[in-house]
């Protein structure tokens, strides 16, 4: 278990180079399951969660090179069990069922792990699956799916919007017989960039981004070359970092129009935002920001992956604020860990009531999750003295070269 021993009343301002989506690489690993062919794939960040999704491709007997870019040939696997202590350490993994089981027509897996935020069920990624013609048996922590030849394509609604449930669907239906429409679909940019890579390899996906994605089954996938979409959680992380210190940044290789959501409620601060094509700036200098209400929402309303770091803004804002979460019912665990830090926070049912104050306070706080990481390492940089952030593992999951990318900013992290 690593901690970060981080030097407060910094600055955090400068350039900073966005990488790829960890959302999109990691759903997008899976589906090469799908193709026989060669895939290359380029711009997938160096995340611990990418070194086990890779691992798990290469216990079924995949051939992988990792270079600048990842060279990976799944032409010779033959396992369709991935073993449990791999599956169990991120969510993602639940993305590996549908691609085994159109390759194989049967498919062993446990349930997958993943971030303590909530329940986290995997009915609707269950229930979209037998849609298309699985059977499927859970028997305590396991998933035992078959399929009799291909997925059959169908009308499917997905009763409550999923990111997971959606991507999930979409990878069974590319190869399933017949049209598949999922309405009630997840629109986040992760979802475009998975469709547009199945797309790449032959697939015939439309819609994605909108609720109704229509998904024409075809024969066979190809491989490819895809490059992989720049994280905007990850872009989100800097812009607050910025906003939070009175600082100026300019992100670049990102998507400003990815980015809407969470510009837009940055500006309410006071923050000026300009961007360009691949290149978002937020200029905070020579004042504190003033509070604001927000409340996480399926894309493109504002993200729940947002919500901690949006809440560490409130605590040092000008006024009063309110942050509703609305995704997962156990996201709030960072809050206690601000409270240790000197903020001020009420929590009513899934809401947070911030009273703004000027200055955190140094002191040893638990990261919960990888969200919460990366805000209580950014609470450190802005606190009075010497902050100590413990499980900082979670956030290797997510954050590519975090603690560089912070101190090329001006920060103070020594990691122990
Ligand atoms: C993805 O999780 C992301 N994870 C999460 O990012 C992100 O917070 C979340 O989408 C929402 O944007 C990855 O991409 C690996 P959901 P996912 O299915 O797919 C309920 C991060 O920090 N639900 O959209 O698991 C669920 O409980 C992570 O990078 C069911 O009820 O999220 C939640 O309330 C954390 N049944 C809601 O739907 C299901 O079968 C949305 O979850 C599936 C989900």
């Amino acid at each position: 278990m690593s901690k970060f021993y981080v030097t407060g009343n910094k600055k955090l301002q400068g350039n900073v180079y966005i990488s790829g989506s960890k959302n999109s690489a990691l759903p997008i690993l899976f589906m090469t399951i799908l193709t026989k062919e060669k895939v290359i794939i380029d711009n997938v960040p160096k995340l611990t969660d990418i070194n086990i999704a890779l691992k798990l491709l290469l216990s079924l007997g995949s051939k992988i090179k990792y270079k600048k870019k990842i060279f990976i040939d799944t032409s010779l696997i033959t396992i369709y069990y991935p073993p449990y202590e791999l599956i169990k350490k991120i969510r993602a993994s639940i993305w590996i069922l549908a691609p085994l089981l159109t390759r194989f027509g049967k498919a062993k897996i446990f349930f997958p792990g993943g971030c303590k935020i909530g329940n986290r069920p995997i009915d609707l990624h269950i229930d979209g699956l037998i849609q298309l013609g699985a059977k499927i048996i859970l028997n305590k922590n396991c998933i035992f799916a078959s399929i009799k030849k291909r997925f059959q394509g169908k009308y499917i609604f997905i009763k409550k919007i999923s990111v997971g449930a959606t991507i999930t669907i979409m990878s069974a239906a590319v190869l399933a017989e017949g049209l598949t429409i999922i309405d009630n679909a997840a629109c986040e940019p992760e979802i475009i960039d998975v469709a547009k890579f199945l797309n790449t390899l032959g697939a015939k996906i439309i819609g994605a981004g909108t609720n109704k994605i229509i998904i024409f089954g075809v024969i066979q996938l190809n491989g490819g070359k895809y490059k992989i979409t720049s994280d905007r959680i990850e872009t989100g992380t800097f812009l607050i970092a910025a906003a939070i210190s009175q600082g100026y940044i300019i992100c670049h290789n990102t998507h400003p129009k990815n980015m809407y959501n969470i510009t837009h409620k940055l500006s309410e601060t006071g923050a000026i935002i300009k961007n360009g094509k691949n290149w978002i700036s937020l200029d905070m200098r020579g004042k504190r920001p003033h509070s604001i209400n927000v409340c996480t929402e399926p894309y493109p309303g504002l993200p729940t992956d947002m919500q901690a770091l949006f809440t560490l803004l409130n605590t040092i804002s000008i006024g009063i604020g309110k942050i509703t979460e609305t995704i997962f019912e156990n996201r709030f665990m960072h809050i206690k860990e601000l409270i240790n830090m000197g903020a001020k926070i009420t929590i009513k049912n899934n809401s947070a009531i911030c009273y703004g104050i000027p200055k955190l306070s140094s002191n040893h706080v638990f990261s919960s999750d990888l969200r919460a990481s990366a805000m209580l390492v950014l609470a450190g940089c802005i606190a009075d003295g010497k902050t100590t952030v413990h499980h900082t593992e979670h956030l290797m999951r997510g954050y590519e070269s975090i603690v560089k990318k912070l101190n090329n900013l001006g920060a103070d992290i020594i990691i122990k």
